[in-house]
């Protein structure tokens, strides 16, 4: 087998490509990404020198170079986590999250299409569902809610997901799609809320809850879905979409009190901020189809995943300290300056 994973050196993209090189260790993983903000080479230190393994700096909106390299290579499978993922910048700024997200995908598509690719794997969101409300327990996201986006993110992301089922449909192309729900991990770039609260939390700054800080996510440890898209890879049927959740709704405000306890911390670090535009307020995945089909189901509790977590970011501080620095202080402080 002969792989490419775009987005490689970003959050669940480096984590697929450790979970894979367990599983695998016979397939080759070709590692393409453009390295933008999120992306970090140090990531991929352990693996860049191995011989079933290459690394290639693109930008998956580059058709030429997107081609050269489907020339080079026979890939099996394309699986696409290459994407402007992060909510606020997107509303700050949505241009680069429609090129990349629906353009960038389109290219990787077309490639697939001329090179005959057997398989186009499209990583999405559960975000592409729209929120839940809070008073209504009873409601999950199913592969049947119909789509219904909230941020230039979200849209994005649809707008890729409609196009990979419209290729599907209109040339055959095998595609593939996975809508997950809230990842937490090693390796996730602080900006996002739980890595953010944490680095926040060691460097006693205040911890900036949006709104009321009651807004709900569905929390799966990085690896249970890594392990998710390699079922889909190995047994899914062509043309589906498979929802990836673990049952596991949390508030925001529980997340951060329990980082800061964890931590030995006061909680009055914790700072209530202006809200989100348009904040999403309950993500909740149904997981049936995954489950029934594939026979995929969580293995890390939160309890656990969240401990190893918050210990990973108090063991590596080199990895995000390095990142803190330079342009993010530029965004922290434009994003939470006048909150
Ligand atoms: P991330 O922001 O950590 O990493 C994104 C990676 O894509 C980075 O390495 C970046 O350099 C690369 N990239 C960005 N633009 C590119 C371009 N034009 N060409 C090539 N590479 C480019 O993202 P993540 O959190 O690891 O998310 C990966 C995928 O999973 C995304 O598609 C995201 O929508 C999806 N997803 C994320 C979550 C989550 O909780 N983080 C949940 C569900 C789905
Ligand atoms: O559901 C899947 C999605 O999860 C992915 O598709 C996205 O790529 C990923 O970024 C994530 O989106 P969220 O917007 O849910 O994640 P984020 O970590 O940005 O925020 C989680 C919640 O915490 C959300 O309700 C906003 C809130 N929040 C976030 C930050 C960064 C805060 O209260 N304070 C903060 O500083």
């Amino acid at each position: 087998m002969n792989i490419l994973i775009t987005g490689g050196a970003g959050f669940i993209g480096s984590n697929f490509i450790f979970y894979m090189r367990e599983r695998h260790p016979d397939y080759r993983l070709v590692c393409l990404d453009k390295l933008t903000y999120a992306g970090n080479l140090s990531t991929l230190a352990s693996v860049l020198d191995k011989p079933n393994f290459r690394f290639v700096r693109t930008d998956i909106c580059d058709r030429e170079a997107v081609y050269g390299l489907f020339e080079e290579e026979q890939f099996d499978m394309v699986v696409n986590f290459a994407a402007e993922t992060h909510v606020d910048r997107s509303v700050e700024s949505p241009d680069v999250f429609l090129q990349t997200n629906i353009i960038g995908t389109s290219v990787l598509m077309d490639a697939c299409r001329r090179y005959k690719t057997p398989r186009f794997h499209q990583v999405s969101t559960d975000e592409v569902y729209g929120d839940l409300p809070l008073d209504r327990p009873d409601l999950l996201f199913t592969e049947e809610t119909p789509i219904h986006t909230s941020s230039p993110y979200s849209s994005s992301k649809a707008a890729a997901d409609l196009l990979a089922m419209a290729y599907y449909r209109t040339y055959g192309l095998p595609v593939t799609i996975s809508r997950c729900s809230n990842n937490y991990g090693p390796y996730q770039f602080p900006e996002k809320l739980i890595p953010l609260m944490i680095a926040n939390t060691l460097a006693e700054k205040p911890l900036p809850v949006y709104g009321t800080g009651l807004n709900v996510r569905d929390w799966l440890y990085v690896d249970d879905h890594c392990k998710a898209i390699d079922l889909i890879l190995h047994n899914g049927r062509i043309g589906q979409v498979y929802n990836i959740g673990g049952h596991n709704e949390m508030r925001n405000i529980d997340i951060v009190k329990l980082i800061v306890q964890r931590l030995g911390k006061s909680e009055e670090l914790i700072t209530y901020v202006g809200d989100r535009a348009g904040h999403d307020l309950r993500y909740a995945i149904d997981p049936t189809k995954i489950h029934s089909e594939l026979g995929w189901l969580p293995e890390t509790a939160f309890a656990e995943g969240i401990v190893k977590t918050i210990d990973w970011y108090v063991n590596n501080r080199g990895w995000w300290e390095t990142i803190v620095s330079g342009e993010y202080q530029e965004y922290y402080a434009r994003m939470y300056g006048n909150r």
